[in-house]
């Protein structure tokens, strides 16, 4: 093994040890968790069964609130995390810190890619991801890593 793989390794395993300590110590915001678990049942998914709330806080420390909302033509459904971040910006905001998006129960709801899009708009460079199935471990993104590449005009 060569030199720079083992460099590499090191990298890696050290950004899966950061990973595991902020997941375990750091968690997801409180405040935001507590307001996901109050606004899950407002979800309304009655095709898919699966209700998905996010709560996106800006920079000023105001938060809002989405959950995904289907429709019989499945193609309408938008997912919780647009429609917070659309209310966000209908209420003008316009720079954000972090978004929690919860579900109660498995899979973990990590945004679809037309969301990552969405948020990546208004992304200068630091907005992070949580992403927590009730009960569960929280993960914690940032919004690029899971789109590294977002279109740009
Ligand atoms: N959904 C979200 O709201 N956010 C996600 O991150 C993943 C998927 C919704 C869309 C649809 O109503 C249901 O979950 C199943 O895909």
């Amino acid at each position: 093994m060569g030199e720079g793989d083992a460099r590499v390794k090191a990298i890696r395993f050290c950004s899966a040890i950061l990973m595991w300590w902020e997941v375990l110590v750091l968690g997801c915001p409180e405040d935001l968790l507590s307001l996901a678990t109050t606004y899950v049942d407002n979800a309304y998914a009655p095709y898919s069964g699966y209700r998905v709330v996010a709560v996106l806080r800006d920079v000023h420390d105001r938060v809002f609130v989405g959950v995904n909302v289907e429709n019989p033509s499945y193609g309408l459904t938008v997912c919780a995390e647009r429609v917070a971040l659309f209310s966000a910006v209908t209420a003008g905001a316009r720079r954000f810190k972090e978004i929690l998006v919860y579900t109660s129960k498995p899979p973990p709801p990590i945004p679809c890619g037309a969301c990552l899009q969405a948020l990546s708009a208004f992304d200068e460079g630091g907005l992070r991801v949580y992403v927590h199935v009730g009960g569960g471990l929280c993960e914690s993104f940032a919004l690029a890593e899971l789109l590294p590449r977002p279109f740009r005009l």
